[in-house]
């Protein structure tokens, strides 16, 4: 009988050869670099972008406390402060300080050299990011229980749930990491940094569908069928990946799927650069420049 046909014989041995050809060895390697340049590329941008959306909301709602001139809050929406409901503006306020610490620090607590070479440093930090993560959730659930969201039920739940997971991530990646569970705390802190961005995403993604599409299924009150989806679609496909990103096992990916995801990767980069770009010009650069030069 013929070897090369026969059931029993195991074609592992063969298979293994034809991938370490020199011609198999350079597509590996160029599979390799282009996803390390594109998962680079999309990195930087996300850490850089809500770097800046972050100094942004502690120049503009900071700047206008300082000033006593909380109405400017109202500007982006309405209701955010309103002198008849203190908690809420409590809530809310406790919210902008440590949303704009958070999109701040992710970036810095995701730094693989830093956590590697200096642990003390890391620890000290995340203990600050999940507070602030902690008070960005409890102090958005305060202002929704107190008076609810612009957009009422729908963006009620969907916020209310984003708050909710938010609050179980940063508990679950500090239990995790005092007990010295490190592929747990890892995987809840991929979580939390995925719902944290979630807040720069929903700011993005608008400004792209005002753009591009001239805002079609939006309200001014968020009640339109765009709004009810945005109230969920902004941490939840966030969620999705980081759950992919735990389970990943890299050397099970083969050259093909490797290029397949740093075409998406590049992609989702480019998307992002344009959008850092307009938000920067238009909203975040200007906020920024005034508290530096003590006009916010
Ligand atoms: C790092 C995370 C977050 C940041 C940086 C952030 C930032 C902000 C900012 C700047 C606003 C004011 C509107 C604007 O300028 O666009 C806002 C509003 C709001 N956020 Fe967040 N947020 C974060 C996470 C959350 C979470 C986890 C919740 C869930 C409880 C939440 C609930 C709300 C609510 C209810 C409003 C007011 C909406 C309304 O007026 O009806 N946010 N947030």
């Amino acid at each position: 009988m013929d070897g090369r046909h026969s059931l029993g014989s195991d074609p592992r041995p063969a298979l293994l050869a034809a991938s370490h050809t020199p011609g198999a060895a350079r597509v590996d390697g160029l599979a390799d670099a282009a996803l390390r340049a594109s998962l680079g590329t999309l990195v930087a941008t996300v850490w850089a972008s809500t770097t800046l959306f972050g100094l942004y909301i502690l120049a503009f709602y900071a700047a206008a406390l300082a000033r006593g001139d909380m109405a400017r809050w109202n500007e982006v929406l309405p209701r955010l402060h309103e002198p008849a409901t203190p908690l809420a503006t409590a809530g809310i306020g406790l919210h902008f300080a440590a949303g704009g610490i958070v999109l701040v620090m992710g970036a810095i607590q995701l730094l693989a050299p830093l956590r590697e070479r200096l642990p003390a440093l890391h620890r000290a930090l995340g203990r600050i990011y999940v507070l602030a993560t902690l008070g960005t959730g409890l102090g958005g659930l305060a202002f929704i229980a107190a008076k609810g969201t612009i957009g009422g039920t729908v963006m009620d739940v969907g916020f209310g749930l984003y708050g909710l997971l938010t609050v179980i991530a940063a508990v679950q990646a500090f239990r995790h990491a005092r007990a010295r569970r490190l592929e747990l705390h890892r995987a809840w802190a991929i979580r939390l940094f995925a719902l944290a961005i979630g807040s720069w995403l929903y700011r993005i993604d608008y400004g792209f569908w005002i753009g591009l599409a001239g805002g079609v299924g939006h309200t001014d009150d968020f009640t339109g069928p765009f709004d009810r989806l945005m109230a969920f679609f902004f941490y939840l496909p966030n969620l999705a990946v980081a759950e992919v990103i735990i389970r990943a096992r890299p050397r099970q990916r083969t050259p093909a799927t490797r290029l397949a995801a740093s075409g998406v990767l590049a992609v989702a980069a480019g998307f992002l650069l344009v959008g850092t770009y307009f938000f920067t010009r238009r909203f975040w650069g200007p906020a920024i420049l005034e508290a530096i030069a003590g006009r916010g």
